[in-house]
């Protein structure tokens, strides 16, 4: 039991063609073991939340009732990122697990969509954003070791407050990245093998183990993203977490739970409005 499905090419070679399709279920089994686990663990296990240090009185008055999180385009790219992903994996999943119906043609038309909004993001996120407040930093890897050693018992200070994103929202978005930047480039390429009206159909554009890995990769990084999007709606549906998911909606998040989470040397609010969100509400 492979993790890739074979063929004979007309030349009598060994090619792949496709990965494996019982992937699909380690894939959310996966996921759905990480959620009751995560879930186990917050409920009897995890120490409450401490961190360094209190933010001095006369940083907490210049933070707005409001703080901006999300600016307009952002959260647009997001739901239509998100309405494109679960297109994507409804019509590229359903089929394998039994369920009938012509699902190439709504696959690329959401695979564009997705691309579409994979390329806007790019360019709004280096130009308009700030690009390294999603990257982790030495702060992150140092209060990361500290959260560890505090959760095995071991005597060490707190961690400090986050700056706009914690260290899970910095790699999970690492690992979307690479999931959704893979599909996304052998999805343009594959369109060539499919009747689309777009790209003149060509399948000869490469050879057939080129073809194979290209297939092979897109539907790994595809039956990844099933892991990680179980994952993605959990956390934004746990209770402590709907005030971040509410932020993506509205855009803002509310002062109180900057002040406990965020540290504002770390995530920089002012005059009102974070100078983040500014730049790209600029935009
Ligand atoms: C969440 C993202 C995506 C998932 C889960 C996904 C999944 C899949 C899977 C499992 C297949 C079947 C592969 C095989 O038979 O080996 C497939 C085929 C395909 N996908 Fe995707 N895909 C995604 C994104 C995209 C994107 C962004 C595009 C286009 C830009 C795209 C275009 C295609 C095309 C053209 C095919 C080939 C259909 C065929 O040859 O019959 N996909 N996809």
């Amino acid at each position: 039991m492979g993790l890739v499905q074979w063929a004979t090419s007309p030349f009598g070679d060994d090619v792949p063609i496709h990965v494996a399709f019982y992937l699909i279920w380690v894939s959310a089994i996966a996921g759905l073991a990480f959620l009751i686990g995560h879930a186990i663990w917050v409920r009897y296990f995890a120490k409450g939340e401490a961190f360094a240090g209190v933010t001095a009185p006369s940083v907490a008055a210049r933070i707005p009732e409001r703080v901006p999180r999300h600016s307009l385009a952002a959260r647009l790219f997001h739901w239509v990122m998100a309405a494109s992903m679960l297109a994507l994996l409804i019509t590229a999943f359903l089929p394998k697990v039994g369920v009938e119906f012509a699902w190439v043609t709504y696959h690329w038309i959401a695979g564009i969509v997705l691309t579409a909004s994979i390329l806007f993001h790019i360019v709004h996120a280096t130009f308009f954003m700030d690009f390294w407040s999603i990257w982790p930093d030495k702060a992150d890897r140092e209060d990361a070791m500290r959260r560890w050693k505090r959760a095995l018992g071991q005597d060490t200070p707190p961690p400090r407050r986050f700056a706009k994103y914690p260290l899970e929202n910095k790699m999970y978005h690492g690992a979307i990245v690479l999931a959704g930047l893979s599909v996304m480039l052998t999805g343009v390429f594959m369109m060539f093998r499919v009747r689309t009206g777009i790209l003149p159909r060509n399948p000869y554009l490469f050879g057939d183990m080129t073809w194979g890995m290209m297939y092979v990769l897109h539907g790994l990084a595809g039956v990844g993203l099933i892991a990680l999007i179980m994952v993605h709606v959990y956390f934004a549906i746990r209770p402590e977490k709907l005030v971040i998911t509410k932020s993506m909606i509205v855009g803002t998040l509310d002062r109180q739970h900057y002040l406990e989470h965020h540290d504002p040397e770390r995530w920089v609010v002012a005059n009102g409005s974070s100078a983040e969100t500014r730049r790209s509400m600029s935009a």
